[in-house]
């Protein structure tokens, strides 16, 4: 099978927010510091009416349904999640329900767990399962989703909720580029949840982030490696650029970061060739930084803001784009890197897009990275497959839209809620059903041996 990738993609995100500039005020930090200084406006949140089993469940359904996608035709599903409620059965098993009335029960896939790195995984997994000999012939279906929640203090604001399903097969117009998988894995504790009574991580965000940068230095590096292979091969010798990728998406967990990994990327293409001339001066600002080592520069404010200006017209032409839901709903943990793709989708036409390569880097703490590229396919005429995917995410703006605001109290006693009752049996949600989009799984009761029942408004 050739141009193995995305068919087609789905994204849901709770119905509910909390506007970043009440939080700061709530917690009484300064004015600015979540807004201007992590580059988040609103932070989707979940009641305790859903859990990362209904968030699954919702979206498989919406993607099936909307894309009239038989669930017979499914022939592999895994999940990518690290929010953990159960430490044997996995999410993939209770998706299962969705199949019953069908009887396709062959379908291969369960979960897979690293931090924010799940759902790439998944995706790798799927792929490799339909260029394999083990391939049927049907599609597979990747999904990720998680509640990405925080005890209260620094972290609180970074947090979001949601959850992406992506169809997987050939021939598709978003083709996941082969060879060219960029990989950085390594044993740290920047984030992890060691307590499984809580759904709160440990975290230390200063490691985190330095973790997450070298990642992007690493995959970056590996990710040139092969593909200047790659056109060695076919007798082209030229070094590659963020040129070459005309997106570039990453795994979001808030929008600063992002902006600060462009500039990062600029970096590594100036320093690895500082007389190179892209785009006329785009070097200039760094010059006076180019005998400085990559690995020297991580705290180096000088050289960030140097670089975050230099690189302030690729980010707006490359990846601004992709932030629109992740501004607006926060991280989702698995589904982030996933959401700004759909944003890519949504904020840009199918003729814009044909042709293009899109850049992608994923990151889990822990840790797991990998940055690769996708091609899209060069037919953007109307009815064709990227017209229709694209299409499928024009009402991306309208849903956000349409979500409910909450006062930061009321968010707190969420939170302070589900700690109280996070892993009870005999448990009966508070949270109220009809402010649920309609067509949302929602979990309607825990029994006396923990086994969840859910419903669908
Ligand atoms: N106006 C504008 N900007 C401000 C203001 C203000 N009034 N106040 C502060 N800022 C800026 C700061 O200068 C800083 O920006 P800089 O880093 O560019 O200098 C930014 O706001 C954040 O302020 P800090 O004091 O650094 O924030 P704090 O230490 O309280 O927390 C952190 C930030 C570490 C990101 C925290 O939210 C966290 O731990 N988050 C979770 C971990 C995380 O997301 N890690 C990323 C990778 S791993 C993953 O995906 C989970």
């Amino acid at each position: 099978p050739e141009d193995v990738g995305i068919l087609a993609l789905e994204i849901y995100f709770p119905s509910q927010y909390v506007e970043q500039t009440d939080l700061e005020k709530y917690d009484g930090v300064e004015a600015g510091k979540y807004t201007v200084g992590l580059g988040q406006t609103k932070m989707g949140f979940c009641s305790d009416r859903e859990d990362i089993n209904s968030l699954c469940l919702t979206v498989v359904q919406r993607l099936l349904e909307r894309n009239h996608v038989p669930y017979t035709s499914i022939g592999r599903l895994e999940v990518g999640t690290e929010t953990i409620i159960d430490k044997s059965k996995a999410v993939k098993t209770v998706l299962m329900q969705l199949f019953e009335d069908s009887g396709n029960t062959d379908i291969e896939g369960i979960d897979t767990t690293n931090a924010c790195y799940g759902g790439t995984a998944s995706l790798f997994n799927a792929a490799n399962w339909v260029e394999s000999s083990s391939w049927d012939g049907r599609y597979a279906l990747v999904v990720c989703g998680d509640l990405a929640v925080y005890a209260s203090g620094s972290a609180r604001p970074t947090g979001g909720a949601g959850a992406v399903a992506m169809l997987v097969g050939p021939n598709a117009p978003l083709a996941l580029e082969t060879g060219l998988r960029g990989t950085h894995m390594q044993h740290v504790y920047d984030f992890y949840k060691p307590d499984l009574s809580s759904e709160y991580p440990v975290v230390d965000g200063k490691l985190s982030i330095l973790c997450y940068l070298t990642a992007l230095d690493q995959c970056y590096a590996v990710y040139r490696k092969k593909i200047q292979a790659q056109w060695q091969k076919a007798g082209m010798d030229r070094p590659f650029t963020l040129d070459d990728f005309q997106h570039v998406v990453f795994h979001t967990p808030f929008c600063k970061l992002v902006q600060k990994s462009m500039a990062r990327l600029l970096l590594n293409d100036f320093l690895s060739n500082p007389n190179l001339n892209t785009r006329n001066g785009i070097f200039q600002d760094l010059q006076p930084f180019r005998d400085y080592k990559l690995e020297d520069t991580y705290f180096d404010k000088d050289i960030e803001k140097a670089a975050l200006k230099a690189s302030q017209a690729v980010f707006n032409e490359k990846t601004k784009s992709s932030l629109f839901l992740a501004t607006q709903n926060g991280n989702m943990y698995t589904p982030s890197m996933y959401g700004c793709l759909a944003s890519v989708l949504a904020r840009n036409s199918a003729r814009q897009l044909a042709g293009s390569r899109i850049g992608a880097f994923s990151y889990g703490s822990g840790l797991a990275s990998s940055l690769f590229s996708i091609q899209v396919s060069q037919d953007s005429a109307p009815g064709s497959p990227l017209d229709k995917l694209v299409s499928s995410l024009s009402d991306l703006p309208d849903r956000l839209d349409s979500r409910k605001k909450v006062k930061p109290e009321e968010f707190t006693e969420i939170m302070k809620l589900k700690e109280e009752t996070h892993h009870l049996m005999n448990y009966v949600p508070q949270g109220a059903v009809e402010d649920l989009f309609p067509g949302t799984w929602y979990l309607d009761k825990i029994d006396e041996k923990y086994r969840r029942v859910y419903a669908r408004c």
